[in-house]
């Protein structure tokens, strides 16, 4: 069963957060916008078609382990929590993990309401005997938990290297609070990408059907149609380049020709070959993975990789708060 509230004002917020965080991001030096808005409806899409991508290893690769561990998991974890998922989009991997461990109710968060209620509906309607509870709103900020869910074990569910996109220390502060959002008797199944070779990480955000491209280009799209923006979209080359010593995926928006534009009344300029860095996608080897997590107070359990040990799948426990 579906369980929806409609929140108009946290998409005013929304649409707010949106405006101060691109005209900061532009005036910064370089320039650097946050990836999370990547994903309006049409960034969600292009985002889905990236996970299909023959290059892009990380989506197939994680929801083979989720299909083919789910004994363990509900070995580890038991039945009857409440998952909560963070930045679910599509949510096309739940399934498995829905049928593994048996939960008393599902509760996905992300920022795109439309492409969140849709999966959701579809989600529900696979799944009748399960309460799924869509929250609209962005994990990195205060989130309230629906009241339904009140004294239920939780397990929080991260997949997709999203982790990734953040800098180390705001990972970290990020999973202090899920520790804090979903308690202490709280587990938390956390994908994450390993460092690999470089080619093949490259090739995986540089795809040769170019839906990478549009997928970062799509942000200076929404830019021009959301804030009253006239950048020139084709005068931007998309790169992807592997940052060894931060052991990072960048994408960039690179200017091929100098260039002046405006945004919500803003004027900036760019000279030939800046660039506006707009997603940091940062790789864990298996220790870094692990430490990650316990400075972020969970103490892994334990965890998946596939033969060639491309992607990672930790299962961890609340370590009990002081
Ligand atoms: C959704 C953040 C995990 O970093 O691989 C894919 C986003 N960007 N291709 C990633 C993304 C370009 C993706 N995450």
């Amino acid at each position: 069963m579906l369980l929806t509230q409609d929140m108009p004002i946290a998409t005013r917020a929304g649409d707010l957060a949106f405006r101060r965080d691109i005209l900061t991001g532009l005036a910064r030096s370089p320039k650097a916008t946050p990836p999370v808005w990547f994903y309006d409806q049409r960034g969600s899409e292009l985002f889905e078609a990236i996970t299909d991508l023959p290059e892009y290893y990380p989506t197939r690769t994680e929801t083979a382990l989720l299909a083919h561990h789910g004994a363990d998991f509900l070995a580890i974890a038991g039945p009857g929590r409440a998952i909560v998922e963070f930045g679910a989009g599509s949510a096309r991997k739940t399934p498995h993990l829905l049928r593994a461990i048996a939960p008393a109710a599902y509760v996905p968060i992300d920022i795109s309401g439309d492409f969140l209620r849709a999966s959701s509906a579809k989600l529900a309607a696979a799944f009748p005997g399960l309460p799924v509870l869509p929250v609209v709103g962005d994990f990195n900020g205060p989130l309230l938990l629906p009241p339904v869910i009140d004294g239920l074990p939780r397990l929080g569910f991260f997949p997709g290297s999203t982790i990734g996109n953040m800098e180390p220390d705001a990972g970290v502060d990020l999973l202090r609070a899920m520790h804090r959002l979903l308690g202490d008797d709280a587990m938390l199944l956390i994908g994450m990408d390993r460092i690999k070779d470089r080619d093949r990480l490259i090739a995986a955000y540089d795809d040769a059907a170019g839906v990478t491209a549009a997928f970062n280009r799509n942000l200076l799209v929404r830019i021009n149609r959301e804030l009253e923006g006239d950048l020139p979209v084709d005068a931007f080359a998309h790169r992807a380049i592997w940052n060894d010593e931060l052991a990072r995926i960048e994408m960039h928006l690179e200017a091929t020709q100098p260039l002046h534009f405006h945004v919500a009344g803003h004027c900036f300029h760019m000279a030939a070959g800046e660039t506006i860095h707009t997603e940091s996608s940062h790789k864990y080897g298996a220790r870094d993975e692990r430490l990650l997590l316990r400075a972020g107070g969970w103490e892994p359990v334990q965890e998946w990789t596939d033969a060639e040990g491309l992607f990672a799948l930790v299962l961890a426990r609340a370590k009990p708060s002081a």
